[in-house]
């Protein structure tokens, strides 16, 4: 079999997540990496047993590399995506797909013209459950959307010491907890309900004013008590923290709260979607297991189990139940479809995987929700 050649761009925390799962594929090789410095990416290459390291343009340059994955800080995303599918290359891009809306707009438009296959990396919604609670949905087991609640909450931001490039909206954009991880959210209320948000109303929180930020890599300082001096005070401009109310095409409302400083929520997405069936709930942190809330009956617990789910959500699933899939498998599970595309040639009619569009409708949402933050006002989307 002749296996399609990847590339993978940025090798940080979810590089390496993306060439993982892209090894638990038989039609797949990972044959080369790309990062900031060509001495830097001939160590990653050593240690994640890659062949071939390149500098971005020279990985462009290669003829048998035909998807590239974009694993960079978010202010790359835009021109690395732009300069893969110019050079004829299918392209998977991290989330938020660029820092603003023109630039998401541009990449929608040119992914069309090239034909070419082009995914953002919404893994979430190939938690099992989560593609259950849409074949549920659409099946009319959930009734009409009453309300959402939804979460994100995370602590990796939590002290003033905490740093990193996520916190500079040159790198990140003008919006962080949303845009970071506010936007899987959106993604997958969206894709779940098959609503639409048609507006919103913001209310942002800047919890550590400044930061401290390391003045050297920290590795440098590990083992050694911090100075004053080893720190720069840097003034923070975008929210630690955000509720939103939302509401829907249907008429029916919605509220999310994330955070970035919530104190043992390490990476913790939470779900509840009332309908005039059922209520569902759902907590990522222990994503094999749907609640499912009735008036008139026993509440339920649906285990992730291929004979107990829709037909339609089995091919996302490779375990039997108790043998607990994670975050490693959705992505595994996304590229599947993903490369089935690439192995096709072109994008089909109806992508079953989030696409450059998809990006583009959350870059929208989270723009609209800057705004009202911005005005204190209830913005249309
Ligand atoms: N889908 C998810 O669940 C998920 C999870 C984490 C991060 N992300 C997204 O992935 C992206 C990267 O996040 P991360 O946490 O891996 O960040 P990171 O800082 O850990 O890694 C970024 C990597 O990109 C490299 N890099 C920087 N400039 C480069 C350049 N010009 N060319 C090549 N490489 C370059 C850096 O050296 C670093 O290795 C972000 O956009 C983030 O939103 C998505």
């Amino acid at each position: 079999m002749t296996k399609i050649k990847v590339g993978v761009v940025g090798t940080g925390f979810i590089g390496p997540a993306h060439i993982e799962a892209l090894r638990r594929l038989p039609n797949v090789e990972v044959a080369a990496l790309c990062e900031v410095t060509s001495e830097l990416a001939a160590a990653k290459a050593a240690q994640l047993g890659i062949a071939r390291s390149y500098t971005f343009d020279e990985l462009l340059q290669q003829e048998d590399i035909q998807v590239v994955h974009i694993c960079t800080p978010n202010f790359l995303h835009y021109s690395q995506s732009k300069a893969a599918l110019l050079a004829g290359k299918h392209v998977v891009c991290e989330k938020p797909l660029a820092k603003d809306l023109h630039e998401a707009e541009e990449l929608v438009e040119l992914a069309a013209q090239t034909g070419l296959v082009n995914a953002v990396h919404f893994n979430l919604r190939y938690y099992p459950l989560a593609r259950q609670m849409k074949a549920m949905q659409e099946k009319g087991e959930l009734g009409e959307v009453y309300s959402i609640m939804g979460s994100y909450l995370q602590d990796w931001l939590f002290y003033e010491t905490d740093y990193s490039w996520r916190l500079e909206p040159d790198k990140s954009g003008n919006s962080r907890a949303i845009a970071d991880i506010g936007s899987h959210l959106m993604d997958i209320i969206e894709y779940i309900t098959g609503l639409k948000t048609v507006e919103v109303f913001a209310d942002f929180n800047i919890i550590h004013k400044t930061r401290k930020k390391p003045l050297k890599p920290v590795e440098t300082y590990s083992g050694k008590m911090l100075q004053p001096e080893d720190y720069a005070d840097i003034d923070i401009t975008t929210e630690d923290h955000a509720n939103v109310l939302l509401r829907f095409n249907n008429g029916n409302r919605g509220v999310i709260t994330v955070s970035q400083v919530s104190a043992g929520r390490k990476n913790q997405l939470k779900l509840e979607i009332a309908g005039s069936k059922q209520t569902f709930a759902w907590n990522s942190e222990a994503p094999n297991e749907l609640w499912i809330g009735k008036r008139d009956g026993n509440n339920q617990v649906l285990m992730r189990d291929p004979s107990l789910v829709h037909p339609e959500v089995r091919s996302i699933i490779t375990f039997p139940g108790g043998h607990n899939e994670g975050f490693a498998d959705t992505s595994k599970q996304m590229f599947k479809e993903v490369y089935a595309a690439v192995e096709a040639g072109k994008m089909p009619e109806n992508p079953t995987f989030p696409t450059f569009a998809d990006g583009y409708r959350e870059l929208l949402i989270c723009e609209k929700i800057l705004e009202s933050n911005q005005k204190q006002a209830w913005v249309q989307v």
